[in-house]
């Protein structure tokens, strides 16, 4: 038994060692594919402007659609302000991909709300006082304006540390994602009770993974765990006592305030979390009314953490799975 206890344990480390290592090749791969992203930046930046359509030649002004879309091509500007070459796609400013459609949108005047990353293009009639548009003599200057005109009044260099600092933390954030992606792999391809000795070994595993989740879930059209939630309102007695099975950060807990919920992680990132293994969850026999798993099947051994959800539900109770 010992020798078998021995082997074991060197197996792991051998295992933790080589996910280490497969851990480490990709992001190497994510820093090369950034470098060879900004390799494209750069020569995107290098290409020199092309002159507007109409003083190429002026005699022979396309007409409709296809000279307007033409003109956006050679003439587009990126949100923050930045001249895009013909043909590129990442603004040589401030690095963010930049289409023409959305170009052709800020050039119209209906470009998107501006976002912390992406600060607004400037005004044109901010750029060249003289040329004001009709209406907008009464849309006072933002306070907020000023700094932008700043940097875009700085230079050379200054739109290089912008470009930079773009870089850098967009680089940041493919780390973080890749960590991410690393850990969501490691946890589809263990058991819970593995799972629960690599969140031991390094319990900032628990805030990444839950932060890159978030990010993750951030872009779907639609998060699973909102129709989870209004259903729990509309149509689950508010009596109902509910289990949240691999509940992450406990939000289903934290939008269902007043009702009696246990929600249940392998870390307790907050108060509202249980720590435990989802294979063996700390409550009686026949206490829950509604169990509920959102995209929380995980483990290999998943099918224990179903049986786990029947053993605590009532007779008649319901299990609400979302996979
Ligand atoms: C993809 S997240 C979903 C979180 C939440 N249900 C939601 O929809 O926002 C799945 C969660 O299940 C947890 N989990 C996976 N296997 C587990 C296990 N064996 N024991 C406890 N929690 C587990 C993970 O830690 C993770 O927080």
């Amino acid at each position: 038994a010992e020798a078998r206890v021995a082997r074991d344990a060197k197996w792991e480390s051998r295992n933790l060692k080589q996910q280490q290592h497969q851990y480490q090749q990709e992001q190497l791969l994510e820093q090369q594919q950034l470098q060879e992203q900004e390799q494209r930046w750069k020569s995107a930046a290098a290409v020199p402007e092309e002159p507007a359509a109409e003083e190429q030649r002026p005699e022979k002004r396309r007409k409709g659609k296809a000279a307007r879309a033409h003109a956006v091509t050679m003439e587009a500007r990126c949100p923050c302000g930045g001249k895009l070459p013909a043909g590129a796609v990442f603004c040589p400013s401030c690095g963010a991909r930049c289409t023409e459609e959305k170009a052709r949108a800020a050039k119209a005047g209906t470009q998107e709300p501006p976002t912390a990353a992406v600060p607004e293009e400037p005004a044109a009639e901010k750029q060249r006082p003289g040329k004001r548009r009709k209406g907008s003599a009464a849309t006072p200057d933002l306070p907020s304006e000023a700094p932008k005109l700043v940097e875009a009044a700085a230079g050379p260099e200054k739109q290089k540390s912008l470009w930079l600092s773009s870089a850098t933390g967009k680089a940041a954030e493919r780390l973080r994602g890749s960590r991410f992606r690393w850990l969501n792999e490691q946890l589809y391809t263990i058991t819970g009770d593995e799972a629960i000795k690599i969140f031991q070994k390094d319990p900032s595993l628990a805030t990444a993974y839950h932060e890159g989740f978030r990010a993750q879930a951030a872009k779907w059209p639609r998060n699973p765990l909102d129709g989870v939630i209004s259903w729990l309102k509309k149509d689950v007695h508010p009596q109902a006592v509910i289990g949240d099975f691999g509940c992450g950060e406990a939000r289903l807990a934290l939008e269902l305030q007043g009702r009696k919920v246990h929600s249940f992680d392998l870390v307790k990132v907050n108060e509202r979390v249980t720590p435990c293994n989802l294979a063996a969850v700390p409550l009686e026999a026949d206490s829950l009314d509604v169990t509920v798993f959102c995209l929380a099947l995980m483990g290999t051994d998943w099918p224990l953490f179903v049986t786990e959800a029947h053993r605590c539900l009532k007779p008649g109770g319901l299990c609400h799975i979302v996979e």
